[in-house]
């Protein structure tokens, strides 16, 4: 078997409680969501039943009004583990009876799984497919709620933008794109915060700082407050910003959600998903900031576009995008900010362009790469007809991971792993690019 394969699959049964991942040993020691979708992808390879019951582990924190929340906890795990735990957020009403989640989202990634698992299930000679499709008819109206609740508790107006309330909503925590939303956000006097994800990794420079968890804690304190009823949140919280990459993610898995319709039986309902992936399209269309050719978030408290070169720019090649748009983007994505900067190791991805004055190479999401953000490119490549782009792409991601193994994230300079060594996602990307080779 292939080395890094073999790697990967020790990776997800190390993470492994059974019919949910830790995304890793120690760091995150909980259920995330979005890892939890990648990680899905990874099991397919393995087993595409057990892929989806990481999904259903997770649905079963879904709130009643649909969302899918950030983490589910496993209350197992020691108190001070990680922070903010389970006791940091709150009375939710929302959430299901039992299950401790946390009260805000993340990137909706999980119709993309879906799709994903069943793409690999087709392939198989044996029955799977049926099950998994069987799987999909109960799986359709709860993936569909979601969107529905992105769609309106965090875009009332329609806009085809998700708003997010939190940097930790966007996944990608301490970008650049949040510095100014966050530097308005005034924490109240606090002692400083338990940090045990200090202690999970080599340097400290490597996660987000104080005053950031400061801040962080101080907007969970705010929903907290308002007992997350999001008409007040999207009223009066101090962070409100339209998210370009989370949306999307949003349009590129409406447009498979469409496709999960029919599968289910619902083919009647295609069509929404299809009209509403086509408005958050337009509406990344009008983010377009032509200086910096890039898509620009939205802040929602000034009125006024994010400037920050970061891979947040590359949103429409996630989405799906015309033909001169997406060129553009792959000059700049291969170009000597990103991709084909000098002195790289692996000339994929940065989170960060290399101009940005604000680029950081062990910084969390300030520079580094990291293997799930080069996937959703590569998939958006892949689907916009850049096939050898996203082959180059592909090949070069694998090398990468077989070089460093699958951590968390990489230094892009040097070629150092960062974060967490045994990252459930890095090892779930692994399994599905190498699972493309012919
Ligand atoms: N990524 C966050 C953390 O670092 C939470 O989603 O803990």
């Amino acid at each position: 078997m292939d080395e890094l394969a073999k790697r990967a699959i020790e990776v997800l049964h190390g993470n492994d409680r059974g019919t949910w991942t830790r995304p890793s040993p120690r760091l995150y020691p909980h259920q995330w969501s979005w890892d939890a979708a990648f990680v899905a992808m990874g099991w397919a390879q393995l087993d595409p039943v057990r892929a989806l019951n990481e999904l259903w582990s997770l649905l079963r924190g879904q709130w009643s009004t649909g969302m899918i929340p950030q983490i589910v906890f496993d209350l197992n795990v020691g108190r001070g583990k990680y922070e903010p735990g389970p006791n940091t957020w709150g009375t939710i009403l929302n959430a299901p009876p039992g299950i401790a989640t946390s009260g805000i989202c993340q990137p909706p990634v999980h119709a993309i799984a879906v799709a994903r698992i069943r793409e690999v299930a087709a392939g198989r000679a044996d029955g799977t497919l049926h099950e998994v499709d069987d799987a999909i008819v109960d799986l359709y109206p709860r993936l569909d709620r979601w969107h529905r609740w992105l769609r309106t508790a965090r875009d009332p107006e329609g806009t085809g933008l998700v708003t997010i309330l939190h940097p930790w909503e966007s996944g990608l925590d301490n970008s650049p794109r949040w510095d100014r939303p966050l530097s308005r956000v005034e924490p109240d006097e606090m002692d400083d915060l338990p940090r045990p994800d200090l202690t999970c990794v080599a340097d400290p420079a490597e996660r987000p700082t104080n005053p950031e968890y400061q801040r962080y804690r101080h907007l969970v304190d705010r929903l907290i407050a308002v007992d997350y009823d999001q008409d007040k949140a999207m009223a009066e919280h101090p962070f409100r910003v339209a998210d370009v990459f989370f949306s999307a993610i949003l349009a590129t898995a409406d447009d498979v959600l469409a496709d999960l319709a029919a599968v289910a039986g619902r083919p009647e309902e295609s069509d929404r998903h299809r009209t509403d992936a086509a408005r958050t399209r337009q509406a990344l269309d009008c983010c377009w900031d032509p200086d910096l050719q890039a898509c620009l978030d939205q802040d929602r408290i000034t009125g006024r576009p994010i400037r920050a070169d970061t891979i947040g720019g590359f949103a429409p090649l996630i989405a799906g995008c015309d033909l001169d748009r997406s060129a553009v983007l792959v000059d700049r994505l291969l170009g000597p900010t990103y991709a084909g900067a000098d002195g790289l190791v692996w000339p994929l991805p940065l989170s960060t362009a290399t101009t940005d004055p604000r680029f950081d190479r062990r910084g969390y999401w300030r520079g580094p790469q990291w293997p799930p953000i080069t996937w959703l490119l590569w998939r958006g490549l892949k689907k916009a007809g850049h096939h050898r782009t996203a082959n180059t792409i592909r090949t070069t991601a694998i090398d990468q991971l077989r070089d460093v193994g699958c951590t968390e994230y990489v230094e892009p300079f040097s070629g150092r792993p960062l974060g967490s060594a045994a990252q459930s996602w890095s090892a779930a990307v692994a399994l599905d690019l190498l699972s493309y080779d012919p």
